[in-house]
């Protein structure tokens, strides 16, 4: 299992510790969220290049945002493995063309209550999907059960089509509810507070790797 730290419940005062203390994982998730696609702002653009030259893990970023041709050009760092649109955001198409132009990973994500149709156009286009299994916008929520269906849906799309993506939960996981991930077929795990609230985070992503 590939594990994504959320930087998003992070202690801010001490940002390059916390990266350090996250240096196992697998990436670092960003958690860019614009005040209009959801109820909240985290940060933007030039935090999030600090806290890429902070690491050497490899950024995966989730754009929690209604324009993201505005923002996709923005988050292409040397080191953005991935950038993740939703599919309730404008110009979808246009976007995931954009990010396939830098050379970095096409993610899409849908809404907890999005249905997966709303994801058939853009499968064969994407390297990564990103089901919410809680609503975007806040760390520290508990994950949604049923959004694991989504999950195993995905991957029976993936096997009949030939699809080439991996598939990322996203929200309130831990080290009870991962097994239920593993089984349902999730390849890589975001876990914000999970790990950052932990007093050993190295031993937490080991749990859930
Ligand atoms: C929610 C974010 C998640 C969240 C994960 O809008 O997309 O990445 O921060 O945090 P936890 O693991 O605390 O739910
Ligand atoms: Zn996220």
């Amino acid at each position: 299992m590939k594990v994504s730290p959320s930087i998003l419940s992070a202690d801010f005062n001490h940002l390059k510790h916390e990266l350090k203390r996250i240096e196992t994982a697998d990436f670092v998730h960003l958690d860019i969220m614009d005040g209009h696609f959801v109820p909240n702002i985290s940060f933007g653009p030039d935090i999030s290049k600090q806290i890429h030259d902070m690491t050497t893990l490899d950024a995966d970023v989730h754009l929690m945002v209604t324009n993201p041709l505005d923002w996709v050009s923005k988050f292409a760092f040397s080191k953005t493995k991935f950038i993740t649109i939703h599919v309730e955001a404008h110009a979808v198409e246009q976007a995931l063309n954009q990010i396939a132009k830098l050379n970095i990973g096409r993610g899409i994500s849908l809404r907890p209550g999005t249905d997966i149709s709303a994801l058939l156009p853009y499968l064969d286009k994407v390297e990564l999907v990103l089901v919410m299994t809680v609503e975007p916008g806040f760390g520290g929520q508990s994950l949604i059960p049923e959004m694991l269906e989504k999950v195993k849906t995905l991957v029976a799309l993936r096997k009949a089509k030939g699809y080439h993506y991996q598939i990322e939960a996203d929200g309130g996981i831990n080290d009870q509810n991962i097994t239920l991930c593993k089984a349902a077929g999730v390849d890589m795990v975001v876990a914000g507070s999970f790990i950052m609230k932990s007093v050993d985070a190295a031993a937490s992503i080991k749990r859930l790797k």
